[in-house]
């Protein structure tokens, strides 16, 4: 039907190497192949850190029964044809190497329901050999479960990490790609606990605030069909920058390291979308790191989007140390909200408020903070104001009082421009 063998001369070129060494990678894998057949909801269970039991259930397409054997066989895809398919890729697969790799160090069961089909089946594997394919009312969509990894091979099962280290690979895993698809929704029981239950949203940011619980700003900017969105929180955290091109977490130290240098102890997400030719996800056995043509144009859009508008002052260390963007303040109203740009927004933001949350953060209960603070009204110096924005922007909690009422209203820039047709 689909899943066809793929010719000598293109498994020659297809990047080789030890595709699962871990449970992570088997979930990696697992959760690839349901974004690829368009699931919507994906869900994820592992017992023992995934050492014991993994299942990763999909309601995606569905496998063809004619299909369903030929998916554990070596270099069987249903992705690509011809080598020359690479340049238009966009499916996460394309080697047809994982569920045969994960089938030969496992014992594994593939339910799967095709979409044109009234019901489902079951294939049992050992060592990936079919031990028996039985129908199976089920719905449309695909559980693929994979019992006792390397049971059969016990050297590599005693290299496998701790069961709460795999299982926070997983995790970190499931979170990555949760946030390259915010469109699908996520759900990981570990040890019958939910650790993750992530609704379906159409907003990027929406999905990362969701994540980390924290606050960011977004910027974007496209150029010669390279499309950059860049995602930086607002309160200061352990620096982390994660990167996706065409929706894959991929690693790429010199983009990291520069862009680590921009923001510095904040979280990024960098989503990046390229043509798919400009990318090639085939230099590395499990595609964990990618080729990028053009890199140069790629540094040169963060450093655009980075070096900011007019409107927006990075503060340049001569001793080459991290830039920083910093709030700045345009005015002062009624002596009661300071007006800031920052991070592509206008925020306006009370100064009692603001004044409250740094002293009840310094260690003040929320009554002594209160008291303490400066109030609506009070005249402050800009030196007062400077010292108090740069306090804001490191506060733990920068966006809510000790009271729970918001610090600041937020009016992206680009909003402003948009209202008043004015295209930047
Ligand atoms: N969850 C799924 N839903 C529908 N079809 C699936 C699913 N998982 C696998 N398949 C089918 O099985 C085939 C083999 O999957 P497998 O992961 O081994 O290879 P691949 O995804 O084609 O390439 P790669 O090895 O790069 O992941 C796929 O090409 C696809 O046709
Ligand atoms: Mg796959």
């Amino acid at each position: 039907m689909f899943v066809k063998e793929l010719p000598e001369e293109v498994r020659f070129k297809i990047s080789a190497g030890e595709v699962i060494e871990s449970p992570a990678d088997c979930v990696k894998e697992l959760i690839e192949n349901s974004l690829d057949a368009k699931a919507k909801r994906i869900e994820i269970e592992v017992i023992k850190g995934g050492k014991h039991y993994i299942s990763v259930k999909d309601d995606g397409v569905g496998i063809h029964p004619e299909d369903l054997p030929k998916v554990i066989l070596p270099f069987h895809t249903s992705k690509i044809e011809r080598f020359e398919d690479l340049l238009s890729l966009n499916t996460y697969g394309f080697r047809g190497e994982a569920l045969h790799a994960i089938a030969q160090v496992s014992r594994m069961v593939i339910s799967s329901r095709f979409y044109q089909e009234d019901r489902g089946y079951e294939m049992r594997l050992e060592e990936g050999k079919v031990v028996h394919i039985r129908e199976k009312g089920m719905a449309v969509g695909t559980r693929v479960e994979v019992f006792d990894l390397f049971y059969n091979l016990p050297v590599r099962r005693n290299l496998l990490k701790k069961e709460d280290t795999e299982r926070a690979k997983i995790l970190r895993l499931v979170r990555d790609y949760a946030m390259a698809r915010p469109e699908v929704s996520f759900k990981l029981i570990a040890e019958g606990r939910e650790l993750l239950n992530l609704p379906s949203t159409q907003s990027a940011r929406d999905r990362l605030e969701e994540i980390y619980k924290t606050k960011f700003e977004e910027r974007e900017i496209e150029r010669d069909g390279l499309h950059l969105r860049v995602f930086v929180s607002l309160s200061q955290k352990k620096g982390e920058v994660k990167l996706f091109v065409n929706s894959r977490p991929v690693q790429n130290k010199s983009l990291t390291e520069y862009i680590k240098r921009t923001v510095g102890r904040r979280i990024a997400v960098c989503l990046l979308e390229v043509p798919p030719f400009v990318v090639d996800a085939n230099i590395h056995p499990k595609k964990l790191e990618v080729k990028l043509q053009k890199e140069g144009n790629i540094k040169e859009l963060f450093r655009e989007l980075f070096k900011g508008h007019k409107t927006h002052i990075p503060s340049l260390n001569q001793e080459g140390h991290p830039y920083k963007a910093e709030p700045e303040l345009v005015g002062i109203l009624e002596d009661t909200i300071l007006i800031v740009n920052w991070m592509e927004s206008l925020y306006f933001i009370d100064q009692h408020l603001l004044a409250e949350r740094i002293n009840y953060e310094k260690g003040q209960t929320s009554d002594k903070a209160c008291r303490g603070a400066i109030k609506a009204g009070d005249k402050l110096s800009p030196a007062q104001v400077r010292a108090m924005l740069k306090e804001w922007v490191e506060l733990q909690n920068p966006h809510t009082c000790p009271h729970g009422r918001p610090i600041y209203y937020r009016l992206p820039l680009k909003e402003i421009y948009q209202q008043i047709g004015r295209v930047r």
